[in-house]
């Protein structure tokens, strides 16, 4: 039977930092109110020139080292995003572009903060079913774009990041053990970016009313996250035949400190067995996941054989959790340079764009504003 091993992880964050006190001179609020109901100190927040695409290729430059598979070995690039860095083409073919993972198929999922855990789930099932060897799973976010800095039900909330990992093809039982994914959107409005799609197409009148920033019920979406993440999580640890004490980590999506508290004490799980950075990252979204587990790692929390169950919710409304035997890297034959490589494939998309003009010139298609 194949699994799909988890044997690569990075994880890149903005080296800006907005505290709690640059907020109180932004809008009406403090440092105790934030950390009282959220748990979040600081937070990253990405420069001019960060995007999503940007963080995520720097997190998968980082898990592509662990793994020791180049770019051009990659066959699946599955970018989760809630603030991509266009409508279209998905922020999955700027990463596929950008490593030279010139064998890759890549896509966008769209599952808000719970969009990690689906990917990974996808990823797993693509492995599992022959379709591929290995996966490239990130989760990516540039919130500070969307986020309106003047709504202080919101803007104290978000942050900027981007964690990825490298699947591969296994043998020995370890990997995505079990997983739950479900959605509600009968709850959509509840946490929703209403403008610039085809229901609320960008117009004077969108921008005006501010239709293009996040919109948020902060107390329903708090109750439904505390009954979603015990039920989902109990739900997967029962699929993979284990019991709460066999779980050594949780990696709880990093949206408030309350939450998560709740959550693990409805679990009966003791709260150091719970991993939270969420005072330093705040809620980075499909991010948080990904980042919080390299954390574990580097901290020595997380080791080969352990049992760690991943588990977030978000808007849609979406949730989802998985049960993940942690196993590490493959042994690697090569040397691995992802900067090279970052490099040549970055001069490879440059070419390849002045080549398709040179053609579209000398066979009189060219047009110089396509
Ligand atoms: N600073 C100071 N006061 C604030 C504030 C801020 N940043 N944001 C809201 N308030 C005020 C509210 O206006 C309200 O005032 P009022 O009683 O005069 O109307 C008061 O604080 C209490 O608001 P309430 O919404 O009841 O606070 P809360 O304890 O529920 O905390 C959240 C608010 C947003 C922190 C909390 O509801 C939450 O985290 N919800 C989940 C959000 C989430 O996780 N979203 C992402 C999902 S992936």
């Amino acid at each position: 039977m194949t699994y799909a091993h988890i044997t690569g992880w990075g994880m890149a964050v903005p080296e800006r930092v907005l505290t709690n006190q640059d907020l109180e001179k932004m809008v009406d609020t403090s440092d105790e109110w934030i950390i009282s109901r959220t748990g979040i100190k600081e937070r990253r927040i990405a420069s001019d020139n960060e995007t999503t695409a940007s963080l995520a290729i720097q997190a998968a430059l980082k898990a592509l080292k662990v793994s020791n598979i180049t770019p051009a070995e990659v066959e699946l690039i599955i970018v989760a995003t809630s603030s991509p860095e266009y409508i279209f083409p998905a922020t999955a073919s700027i990463v596929q572009d950008q490593l030279g993972a010139v064998r890759a198929g890549a896509f966008d999922i769209l599952a808000a903060c719970s969009g990690f855990i689906y990917a990974l789930n996808m990823a797993t099932q693509a492995i599992r079913s022959g379709s591929a060897q290995n996966a490239l799973v990130i989760g990516s976010e540039t919130l500070s774009r969307i986020v309106d800095w003047t709504d202080r039900n919101t803007c104290v909330l978000f942050g900027d990041g981007a964690g990825a990992f490298i699947l591969q093809a296994g043998e020995q039982r370890a990997g995505l053990l079990s997983a739950t994914m479900r959605s509600d959107g009968s709850g959509g409005d509840l946490l929703w970016l209403p403008g610039g799609g085809s229901r609320f197409p960008t117009s004077a009148d969108t921008v005006n009313q501010g239709l293009h920033f996040v919109k948020m019920n902060g107390r329903e979406v708090f109750r439904f996250a505390t009954r979603v993440m015990v039920k989902s999580t109990q739900e997967v640890v029962r699929k993979a035949q284990l019991s709460m004490d066999d779980i050594d980590v949780v990696i709880p999506h990093q949206a408030n400190k309350r939450i998560i508290e709740s959550a693990i004490r409805s679990l009966n799980i003791p709260m150091d067995r719970c991993v939270l950075n969420i005072d330093r990252f705040g809620n980075t979204s499909t991010a948080s996941i990904p980042i919080a587990t390299c954390e574990a790692i580097a901290e020595g929390r997380l080791n080969p054989g352990d049992h760690t169950v991943f588990v977030g919710f978000g808007a849609g409304l979406t949730w989802g959790a998985a049960v993940v035997r942690w196993s590490g890297p493959f042994p690697g034959l090569y040397v691995m340079r992802p900067p090279v490589y970052h490099f040549y494939a970055r001069i490879r998309s440059i070419l390849k764009r002045i080549l398709r003009k040179i053609d579209a010139i000398i066979w009189g298609r060219y047009h110089p504003d396509n």
